[in-house]
């Protein structure tokens, strides 16, 4: 049997997931500092709440629509009215995930082989969403100058590196994606690099999407910082959130497209998006009338998800680790002197105690390790100490 080549990857799992596999297979209980699964990490979930707001007896009746129940699309404006942006539910699309909305916008975007703009380090899915689509993804850099004297204003910020993104479009790209704030780097868009974006994007015809689902995360203030693109003009424009990260319920499976831009850019994505969105009608009718309360409940555990990123932030600070800047998001980059493979392989092989190294994210140029900074404190105190140990040779 011939299969497609979309699926020509090499599967083999790479060492570090080998060797973990081995240990979970042998019971040995694992320091993970990866997880990322909000739903495992111990925080305190209203469940009796949420368990009533997908019970709801209109969901016994299927009335479907291509963009989702218009009052789910109408919790999810006030979502942002509170952030001081008017959205039209109409410009909204539901879809099952933030994966789903890359597919959906990956279809709509592009023809086989043409190419999808990607930042480097970001989120390791790009390679599968796009390929699954027939596309190509091309790598644009973000530097973090981490020398006071080199970019000046810019010490210790993730910045496009315009210059090489300029170069790298051609006439089959179709899309820069960028991630704000970018996982794992937690690098926030900002108000120069969102006109520069405008600016490309408009002259070459290019869309731009944008991943917004840590952006209720931020560390700190920045008034240079985009929270949202929502209803940005400059060029048309995807943003895409969803429940996994703002109320921290991935199993719901709802995300969404807000799209934005000039008006008649915007009404022709928007009639050949419900094409797509019709063929699949894959939201489910419980979460989409449950959306509403979901939403509701963002503050509380907002709430819980920030201290405890704090909470792990301190004792990454007490270890004198040397963490890159972070504006927000759930990850730290711990930058390491030693080759990040390594001495992931050998953490995970000798303590029991897993990181990402930063070679999964295509960190280039410098070596670093990758953790979770949702993980339960007691966990991360213990794998970080173990890290710490192991990075002074002791
Ligand atoms: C940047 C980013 N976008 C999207 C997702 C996936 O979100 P969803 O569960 O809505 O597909 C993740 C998951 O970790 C992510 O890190």
């Amino acid at each position: 049997m011939k299969f497609s080549s979309r699926l020509n990857w090499n599967l083999t799992p790479n060492p570090l997931t080998q060797l973990l596999d081995a240990k979970r297979a042998q019971g040995i209980p694992i320091l993970d500092l990866t997880e990322s699964n909000p739903t495992r990490c111990g925080f305190h979930y209203d469940d009796a709440a949420i368990l009533s707001a997908i019970s709801s007896s209109k969901s016994l009746t299927y009335d479907p629509s291509p963009r989702g129940l218009l009052k789910a699309r109408e919790a999810i404006t006030n979502y942002y009215l509170l952030k001081n942006k008017t959205v039209d539910p109409n410009s909204i699309f539901l879809t099952a995930s933030t994966s789903e909305a890359y597919s959906f916008l990956f279809k709509l975007l592009g023809d086989a082989g043409d190419g999808i703009l990607v930042p480097q380090p970001s989120y390791p899915l790009f390679e599968f969403l796009a390929g699954l689509e027939s596309l190509r993804t091309i790598h644009y850099p973000l530097r973090y100058d981490s020398d006071p004297r080199g970019l000046g204003d810019l010490a210790g910020l993730w910045t496009i590196n315009f210059e090489v993104l300029r170069e790298s479009i051609s006439e089959r790209t179709k899309a820069i994606v960028i991630v704000n704030p970018n996982n794992p780097t937690g690098s926030y868009l900002k108000k120069d690099e969102l006109a520069k974006l405008n600016e490309l994007c408009h002259e070459r015809k290019i869309a731009l999407i944008v991943d917004e689902v840590f952006s209720d995360y931020a560390n700190g203030e920045d008034a240079n910082r985009i929270e949202t693109v929502v209803s940005n003009d400059g060029a048309l424009t995807f943003a895409l959130s969803g429940l996994s990260k703002v109320v921290a319920l991935p199993q719901m499976k709802l995300g969404w497209i807000q799209v934005s831009g000039e008006t008649k850019a915007v009404e022709e994505a928007m009639s050949r998006l419900e094409l797509i969105a019709d063929t699949y009608l894959s939201v489910a009718t419980p979460v989409q009338h449950a959306t509403p309360k979901l939403l509701a409940m963002r503050e509380s555990i907002q709430k819980e998800i920030r201290e405890r990123v704090e909470m792990n932030g301190k004792v990454l600070e007490e270890q004198k680790l040397n963490v890159l800047k972070r504006e927000g998001g759930w990850y730290a980059v711990i930058e390491i002197e030693q080759d990040d493979e390594r001495l992931a392989y050998e953490l995970l092989e000798g303590e029991n105690v897993l990181a990402h190294p930063g070679y999964f994210y295509d960190f280039r140029g410098r070596d670093v390790m990758v953790v979770s900074l949702i993980t339960k404190v007691d966990v991360f105190e213990e794998g970080i100490a173990k890290l710490t140990k192991n990075l002074q040779g002791l």
